[in-house]
C-alpha cells in the first residue's frame, strides 16, 4: 500500500502574515470584522464538528443525505478520474463520494485540500488505507488564492461541499468561481454543496442553538487572537449575535461587545476601542436560490448540468461543466 503524499504551499508563517493582515484590516474598519477562516484552529475545529451534531444545525446532515441519494447519478455523468476536494477537513462525506466515484466510475487519484496541514495529513492517510487502489495527494493551500498548485492530467472534478461558498460576499464568489473555471479544461466539472434560502424560524437557530455552542465557536476566533497575536480580549464580554439579513440573504454573526473596552492586539502594536453594544463581524452565511446559483456559475464560465435538493429543499448539491 502507497501512502499518501501531501504538497505544502501554505506554512504556519504563511498563515501568521494573513492573520496578521486580516486583524489589522478588519479591526480598524467601521463596523468592525473579522474573515470567519479564522475560527478554525483545533478548538474551533472540535466546536464545528459539535455544531453539526446540534438538533439545530441541519445543514450537515441534510447535505450528507442528499449526497448519499444522488451519488450514484453524480459518479455516472461525471466520470471523474481525479476528484479534487476543496476545504476537505475531516472529510465525512468524502467516503460517499470515493466509494462511488471508484465503484461506479474510473477514479484513481483524490485530491484533499485544506488549509490545515495536521487536519488534512490525518484524512488524507485514513483514505490511502482504505482505498488502497486510489492514489492520495493532498494539497495544503488557501482555496480562494493556491488553485494553480492543483494536479493536472486526467478528467477532473472539483468538490466543494458544506455550504462554505456561502462564506464569500458576492464579489469574492465571482472571483473564487472564476479562478476554478480558470483551473478546469471544458468539459471538467465542478460539484457544489449549497444552503438554500428557507424559513428564518428554521434558519437562525441553526447559527443560535440552545445549547449554545455557536456562541462558543463564535467567541472562539477571539481566542485565536489572544494565543496567535498576544491579544487581550475577554471573549466572556462579547455576546454572540446571528441574525438573518433578509436583503441580502445571509445569515450574518457578529460579536457584540457588552461594555465599552479597550484591547491591546500586542503583535501588531494594536489597541482598538470598542463602545458598548459595538459588534464585530464575524461571518456571513449565505443561502442561495437555484436559480441565483445557475446564474453566478454561468457567469464564471459554468454550464449546470443537474440541480439536486433535499425533500424539505433546504440544500442543493449543484453539478456544473466548464464550458
Ligand atoms: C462550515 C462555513 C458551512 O456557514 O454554516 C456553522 C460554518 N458557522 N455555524 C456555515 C458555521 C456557524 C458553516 N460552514
Amino acid at each position: 500500500m502507497t501512502a499518501a503524499t501531501l504538497e505544502i504551499h501554505l506554512t504556519d508563517d504563511d498563515l501568521t502574515a494573513a492573520l496578521r493582515s486580516d486583524v489589522r484590516q478588519g479591526l480598524t474598519a467601521s463596523p468592525k470584522w473579522l474573515p470567519p477562516k479564522w475560527f478554525y484552529d483545533a478548538r474551533g475545529s472540535e466546536l464545528f464538528e459539535q455544531i453539526t451534531e446540534l438538533p439545530e444545525y441541519y445543514p450537515t446532515r441534510t447535505e450528507r443525505a442528499l449526497l448519499e441519494s444522488v451519488v450514484g447519478e453524480i459518479a455516472a455523468v461525471a466520470q471523474a478520474e481525479v476528484l479534487v476536494e476543496l476545504g476537505a477537513g475531516s472529510a465525512a462525506k468524502t467516503r460517499l463520494l470515493l466509494d462511488a466515484l471508484t465503484t461506479g466510475g474510473p477514479l484513481k487519484t483524490y485530491v484533499p485540500q485544506d488549509v490545515s496541514v495536521s487536519a488534512l495529513r490525518a484524512s488524507a492517510d485514513e483514505v490511502a488505507a482504505e482505498f488502497p487502489g486510489l492514489a492520495v495527494h493532498g494539497v495544503v493551500s488557501d482555496f480562494t488564492a493556491t488553485l494553480d498548485n492543483l494536479p493536472r492530467g486526467g478528467r477532473r472534478m472539483i468538490a466543494f461541499l458544506g455550504g462554505t461558498i456561502g462564506n464569500l460576499v458576492p464579489a469574492e464568489r465571482a472571483q473564487f468561481l472564476s479562478g476554478v473555471h480558470d483551473v478546469l479544461e471544458p468539459g471538467e466539472r465542478l460539484l457544489l454543496g449549497a444552503g438554500l434560502v428557507i424559513d428564518p424560524a428554521i434558519l437562525v437557530p441553526a447559527y443560535d442553538d440552545a445549547a449554545g455552542v455557536t456562541a462558543e465557536f463564535n467567541r472562539n476566533v477571539l481566542h485565536v487572537l489572544n494565543s496567535r497575536l498576544a491579544a487581550n480580549f475577554a471573549p466572556e464580554k462579547f455576546a454572540h449575535v446571528a441574525l438573518w439579513d433578509e436583503e441580502n440573504e445571509w445569515i450574518e454573526m457578529r460579536l457584540e461587545a457588552t461594555e465599552a473596552m479597550s484591547v491591546t492586539i500586542a503583535d501588531l502594536d494594536l489597541t482598538v476601542d470598542f463602545a458598548a453594544g459595538e459588534r464585530l463581524r464575524t461571518e456571513i452565511s449565505a443561502k442561495f436560490r437555484p436559480a441565483g446559483l445557475e446564474k453566478e456559475l454561468a457567469a464564471a464560465g459554468f454550464g449546470t448540468e443537474r440541480v439536486w435538493t433535499d425533500p424539505r429543499d433546504r440544500f442543493a448539491l449543484v453539478l456544473a461543466e466548464r464550458r
